[in-house]
């Protein structure tokens, strides 16, 4: 398993454009399932699990690939014979793959799909998932650790979900677009990304409104057509490029972003001290040595993004001050906090609350990554830990993060990755 070593102290500057969103990808992916012939995505990151979506899509029968190594454009050809299945192993490994249940469903009339169980930072159900495709007429029945769904055709109907959920509300989407008649969802997610895939499903021949609001319309079409779209930049990785220019004191321009998306977050970094400007499709962030300490609540979109939540534990943990953290989405998304003790970081937890004590400075020791979000906290430490930082288990990373590494070196860090 590959770690990343990092040699803290120094401050970053320069330019790093933010990649395609990873959050967006996948949904759009797994809408391709909805009509024949092949669609292309542009600005797709190459990213673990990216690459394992596109699995999922092969095993079903479609053409599903990059179109090299090098390239950001990959290519969903849905013709002939599909298997409607998703198995344990690949479903295991990522549970977003349970959005190929609503498009399965809508356009093959049944899938098999892999209950995607419990992963680092919670339990993570699928119910409102399933609640909505029986408002929309599925049968749907759990057998073997799979759930599987029929429907000769699914009929438009009211889904009122208990609990906002991203890809409860993309699922539940992709397969009203096909239903007969008129779709009402309510207390549905508000993410950007939300909105890019009913952008996509529009454009495919769907009839969606209100997608990005916590209503959304859908009146079913009869068929849908592939589609050519570029994929929207990534918010998270690059609320994480501004987060590295704050924790190092440095001054960064992370371009082609998308400023209104990120307003929670810029609000936050601002009242911690660091100036941020808007250039063009890019946002600057400027920061002094040290930041005031913040209080930070994690809620749905528009809210401040639990993805956020351990990046900025990372900077609070060296923040003048005391920071109250308030995790909300997740019932265990703290498991950076023991990694960031290793580095002398001043955290208790007491619940869903973490209490950081902002020291003055942290000092690089060997640390773990558990889950995505918790390994880029881990390396922001470590740029600003006295000292070598090796962060371990980077397969996380690398889930979500397109060479971060090679990014940050590019801004005047002191990182690299080092094979196993
Ligand atoms: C999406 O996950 C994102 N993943 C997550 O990003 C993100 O943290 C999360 O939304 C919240 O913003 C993708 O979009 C691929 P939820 P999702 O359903 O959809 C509960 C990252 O780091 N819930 O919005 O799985 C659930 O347990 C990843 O990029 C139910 O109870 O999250 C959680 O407490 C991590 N029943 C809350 O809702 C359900 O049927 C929000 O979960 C569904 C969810």
């Amino acid at each position: 398993m590959d770690k990343i070593v990092i040699k803290g102290g120094q401050a970053l500057h320069g330019e790093v454009q933010a990649s395609g969103a990873k959050n967006a990808a996948l949904p759009i992916l797994a809408s391709a399932l909805l009509a024949d012939g092949t669609s292309i995505y542009r600005n797709v990151p190459a990213l673990a699990d990216v690459a394992t979506m596109l699995k999922v899509l092969r095993t079903m029968g479609c053409d599903a690939e990059r179109d090299s190594e090098t390239t950001d454009v990959c290519r969903v050809g849905v013709n002939g014979h599909i298997t409607p299945e998703a198995p344990y192993d690949l479903v295991k490994t990522m549970r977003a793959s349970v959005l190929v249940l609503g498009p399965l469903v809508a356009r093959f009339g049944r899938a098999r799909v892999s209950m995607p169980g419990g992963c680092a930072i919670g339990a993570r159900p699928i119910d409102q998932h399933l609640k909505g495709l029986k408002a929309l007429g599925a049968d749907i029945h759990l057998t073997e650790g799979y759930v599987e769904a029929t429907a000769k055709q699914l009929k438009g109907g009211t889904v009122n979900f208990d609990v906002i959920t991203v890809t409860g509300t993309e699922n539940v989407m992709m397969a009203a677009v096909l239903a007969k008649g008129r779709t009402l969802m309510e207390n549905c997610a508000r993410e950007p990304e939300v909105e890019e895939l009913a952008k996509v499903l529009n454009k495919m021949g769907a009839r969606i409104e209100g997608a990005g609001t916590s209503s959304i319309t859908i009146e079913g079409v009869d068929g849908l057509k592939p589609v050519e779209h570029a994929i929207l930049p990534d918010r998270i990785e690059a609320g994480t490029l501004l987060v590295a220019a704050a924790i190092s004191g440095g001054d960064v321009l992370v371009k082609r972003v998308v400023p209104e998306h990120m307003d929670a977050l810029v609000e936050k970094l601002r009242e911690a001290g660091c100036t941020i400007t808007t250039e063009g499709s890019g946002l600057r962030c400027k920061a002094p040595q040290r930041l005031d300490a913040v209080n930070i609540t994690t809620t749905e979109h528009p809210g401040f993004p639990t993805d956020m939540q351990a990046q900025l534990m990372a900077l609070m943990s060296v923040s003048q001050g005391t920071s109250v953290i308030s995790e909300n989405i997740f019932e265990n998304r703290f498991m950076h906090v023991p990694e960031l003790h290793r580095l002398g970081a001043d955290i208790t937890i007491q619940g869903p609350t973490a209490v950081v004590k902002g020291v003055k400075g942290l000092s690089g020791a060997p640390v773990m990554a558990t889950d995505l979000r918790a390994s880029a906290s881990l390396i922001l430490a470590g740029l600003r830990a006295e000292g070598r930082t090796d962060v371990s288990r980077v397969y996380h990373l690398d889930r979500g993060y397109e060479r971060l590494e090679r990014k940050l070196s590019a801004l005047g860090a002191d990182i690299r990755r080092e094979k196993a």
